[in-house]
């Protein structure tokens, strides 16, 4: 796999540790029209892996908050500890042994790249405590192995965005290839929880596996739209590409007030609003911050007028990945 724009010298030896504290960003996959192919990262929220070498080999998973009790601690079925175990084993090192703490500082299920930041914050871990012998590049085949054990999918669009930063845009997955797209620089991204679960693994079973001609052509469009806005900095072309006539008709109706969150977010100045992921996250983009903040807290708003309640953010694109605390 290639990251076109951004290469790393080959994994260059470093000295190994015996405690890591890592935080990785959560992501807005999709980018409305890019299903499964485009992604950012953000700046919050995010998860948190600590991770402590022990005498004995092995990888053991010491704690998880956050998670209202809901993930397993069962580290072979953790996605966190099976993908360190992956590593491990592949780099022919399971003689080391580790112990782990995962800090879940983001809703479960909630769109916005829950098990992709967390499998990315613990990938990035053993990494740096084994003295950085991969590449990211060569870190995000186990990701996506990670993301095939939390939905029955491998779709890097949550965990590239999540390991590398910035927006990403898988060009292909056989052979894999990953593109790093510029960030316009005054792009603010308003997200919004409402408090429903959607999990990824339904959202997807719902999808049309086949698809119109026509509504192939709009979606090229729109992708080939999007990514030339975000290079050229082109605000309007970005909002103008944020349309998706294949996924979002489907997914919508799992989320409540979705045409009515649109409607706030446009009115407030958005450039654009969709779905985050798989839902039921939305965001919008704005090209200043007090637009971004704003339209945050009208959908917040609007959500409680309704009795739902919601988590509200506003980011720049995270332009780094996970990052040693
Ligand atoms: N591309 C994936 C989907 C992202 O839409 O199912 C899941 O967060």
């Amino acid at each position: 796999m290639e990251l076109t724009t951004e290469k790393e010298p080959a994994g260059k030896a470093r000295k190994e540790k015996d405690r890591v504290h890592v935080f990785a960003p959560a992501t807005v996959a999709n980018l409305v029209c890019g299903f499964d192919i485009l992604g950012l990262a953000l700046d919050e929220p995010g998860d948190e892996v600590i991770m402590e070498r022990s005498d004995r080999p092995g990888v053991k998973l010491l704690k998880i908050t956050g998670d209202d009790g809901r993930l397993p601690l069962d580290p072979a079925k953790n996605t966190v500890s099976a993908c360190v175990q992956m590593l491990l084993k592949h780099l022919n090192r399971e003689d080391v042994g580790v112990e782990i703490e995962l800090h879940k500082h983001m809703p479960i299920g909630s769109g916005l790249g829950s098990s992709a930041a967390s499998t990315v914050a613990g990938l990035f871990a053993i990494n740096q405590l084994l003295g950085q012998p991969l590449t990211k590049q060569e870190l995000l085949p186990f990701a996506m192995k990670g993301e095939e054990l939390a939905c029955g999918h491998g779709h890097a669009d949550n965990v590239a965005p999540s390991l590398f930063g910035g927006i990403t845009l898988i060009k292909s997955y056989e052979p894999l290839e990953v593109v790093s797209i510029p960030v316009p620089k005054s792009l603010y991204c308003s997200v919004v929880f409402p408090h429903v679960d959607v999990p990824t693994r339904a959202a997807r079973q719902m999808i049309r596996s086949k698809i119109e001609l026509k509504d192939a052509v709009v979606q090229w469009g729109n992708i080939a739209g999007l990514v030339s806005g975000l290079f050229m900095s082109d605000y309007g072309l970005i909002g103008r590409s944020m349309q998706d006539v294949l996924i979002e008709p489907v997914r919508a109706i799992l989320i409540p007030e979705f045409y009515e969150m649109r409607q706030t977010a446009m009115a407030a100045g958005a450039l654009g609003f969709g779905i985050s992921g798989s839902g039921p996250s939305v965001f919008a983009f704005a090209d200043n911050h007090p637009t971004a903040s704003d339209i945050t807290r009208q959908i917040v708003q609007h959500l409680q007028s309704k009795g739902i309640d919601s988590n509200g953010y506003v980011s720049a694109v995270n332009q780094q990945g996970p990052r040693e605390l």
